[in-house]
């Protein structure tokens, strides 16, 4: 199945000139040893310093665990931090390992035969506090297992390599959840704080025991060719989320998943409210998402610091229940607004348009009912989806209605068995353009020459002139002795 491509905005874009060179012997002992490694890669900044997992203890038979490899190796790296930076090699291998942090200009990167196994031992995992713009864990009230893959207050990190793997195990994760028998909330597998100027790309993660992948009061963020994928039946297995972050650019991801597959969110209720910080200035461009049950992007519902000013384009949906879908509620407060959609394909899907101004769901009893979201300047234009059960639902909050709602050549085929009404509209507001099936009254049809008119901006968000650099690692591999020397 092709993507549509569009002309891309003013970017510097990596060509890899050479693949992986590795030289492989076998040793007396029969194991194969990678004395050389040379390959180039992708990345904001490249590194003066590396090493390997290797040179730190590490073990990647699957079974020793590598939680003190990955810090000790990190803690040694973090030397370079003022000093051109370094870069973590994790070979081939299967690399049980606990939670462990990055520091800044640092680059993790994973052999394409690297597997990540996120340890399922819960005393492998530190409980932080909860995030300040949620006020509680959303499993459990009070704190929440630190992801596998943590990051806060840094600066210039990178989280990367040719697709190698990272596994969450989720299963037993799911399993308590779904038994109520967790007492805080579930890890993410990646989850990056407080930082800029950050670069997760290239790699597969697989079977999160919660969110995937979680920038959170960040900005200058970049996520790049990922391979997402969970059950769709897996709980809250959401691919990437976006939370309260500026100028981040989402592209080249293929995300398969139980929950939304992307999620754009900045706060819950009065939590959200009173930390204040909206995400703004999005790009999601060249997704393809399979989510049975959810959202192939949700905005919302955790949405009190305000979204503004996301751009999604060239979008493959299949199998999925909705498109770009609004979901909030009374006490939310916070906006939803100057969104625009451009050019989505869907196959199979319950819900083209959907907006929900009921979500519920609350952090406690303490929200202010009169803290009433405010959805306006949503565009959608150039879509075509087939197979739909149901063409919109679009309900807004009554006395709160969403309005400059705006939906252009669109062209919806139901799927043969459908009886209800394809468009069910309460309080919103706005206006369409071919349009078919004909949308419901409160959006009323202004004639084919405002086909095109629902915006989408020309100008382009600073993210999309970061350039990306070709960078280049060559090492010696095994023993080395200036890291050595240092153990
Ligand atoms: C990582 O940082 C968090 C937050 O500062 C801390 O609680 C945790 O213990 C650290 N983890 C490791 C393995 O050092
Ligand atoms: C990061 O910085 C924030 C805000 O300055 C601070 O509240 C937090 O404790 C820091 N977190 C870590 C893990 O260093
Ligand atoms: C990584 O996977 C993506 C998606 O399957 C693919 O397009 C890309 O070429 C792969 N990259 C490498 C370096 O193998
Ligand atoms: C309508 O959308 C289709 C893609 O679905 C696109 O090819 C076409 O150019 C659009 N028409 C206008 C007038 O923008
Ligand atoms: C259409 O959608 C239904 C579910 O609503 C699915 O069972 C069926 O396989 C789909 N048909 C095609 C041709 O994709
Ligand atoms: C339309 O949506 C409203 C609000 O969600 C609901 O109460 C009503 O039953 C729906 N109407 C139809 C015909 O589905």
């Amino acid at each position: 199945m092709e993507l549509p491509r569009k002309p891309q905005a003013i970017q510097a874009i990596c060509v890899l000139a050479a693949t992986i060179l590795l030289l492989r012997i076998e040793s007396v002992d029969g194991r194969h040893h990678y004395p050389w490694e040379s390959f180039e890669y992708c990345a904001i900044s490249c590194r003066a310093h590396s090493a390997s997992l290797t040179d730190f203890g590490g073990v990647g038979d699957g079974v020793t665990s590598n939680t003190k490899a990955f810090k000790a190796a990190i803690d040694y790296l973090a030397q370079f931090e003022e000093d051109g930076g370094s870069m973590l090699f994790v070979p081939p291998g299967k690399w049980l390992t606990g939670s462990f942090n990055l520091t800044s200009h640092f680059t993790l990167y994973l052999h394409k035969d690297a597997v990540l196994l996120a340890s399922q031992d819960e005393n492998e995992w530190a409980v932080i506090e909860p995030l300040p713009s949620y006020g509680r864990g959303r499993d459990a009230s009070g704190g929440r297992y630190i992801s596998l893959i943590f990051g806060a207050n840094l600066t210039d990190v990178v989280v990367t390599g040719d697709n190698g793997t990272i596994d969450g195990q989720g299963e037993s994760w799911w399993k308590k959840f779904r038994k109520g028998e967790l007492q805080f909330t579930r890890p993410y597998l990646i989850e990056i704080m407080y930082s800029e100027n950050v670069q997760i790309s290239n790699l597969v993660l697989v079977n999160s025991p919660s969110w995937n992948v979680h920038p959170v009061y960040s900005s200058n963020v970049i996520v790049q060719g990922l391979t997402i994928l969970a059950p769709v039946t897996s709980p809250n297995t959401d691919g990437i989320n976006p939370d309260s972050c500026t100028n981040t650019r989402i592209e080249d991801c293929y995300i398969v998943s139980g929950d939304d597959c992307i999620a754009v969110k900045s706060g819950w209720d009065e939590y959200g409210i009173s930390f204040g910080m909206p995400t703004r200035q999005l790009v999601i461009r060249r997704l393809t998402c399979i989510s049975p049950d959810s959202a192939v992007i949700a905005l919302g519902s955790e949405m009190s610091g305000g979204i503004q000013d996301v751009r999604a384009e060239d979008i493959l949906a299949i199998n999925s229940e909705s498109g770009v879908r609004i979901k909030t509620s009374i006490g939310r407060g916070g906006y939803v607004k100057d969104i625009y959609v451009r050019g989505m394909t869907m196959k199979t899907m319950k819900w083209v348009f959907w907006m929900t101004g009921n979500y519920g769901s609350h952090p406690d009893n303490n929200y202010d009912p009169k803290a009433l979201p405010v959805i306006n300047n949503i565009n959608y234009r150039d879509i075509i989806a087939e197979n739909v059960t149901m063409a919109a639902k679009l309900e807004g909050i009554q006395g709160d209605p969403f309005t400059g709602i705006c939906i252009s050549n669109v062209t919806i085929e139901l799927a043969k068995n459908t009886k209800k009404l394809p468009w069910n509209c309460t309080n919103i507001e706005g206006f369409s353009s071919g349009v078919v099936p004909q949308p419901c009254g409160a959006l009323p049809d202004k004639g084919p020459e405002y086909i095109a008119a629902c915006n989408f901006p020309t100008d382009s968000i600073p993210i999309d002139n970061v350039e990306i650099k070709t960078c280049s690692y060559r090492r010696k591999h095994l023993l080395n002795n200036h890291v050595m020397k240092h153990l």
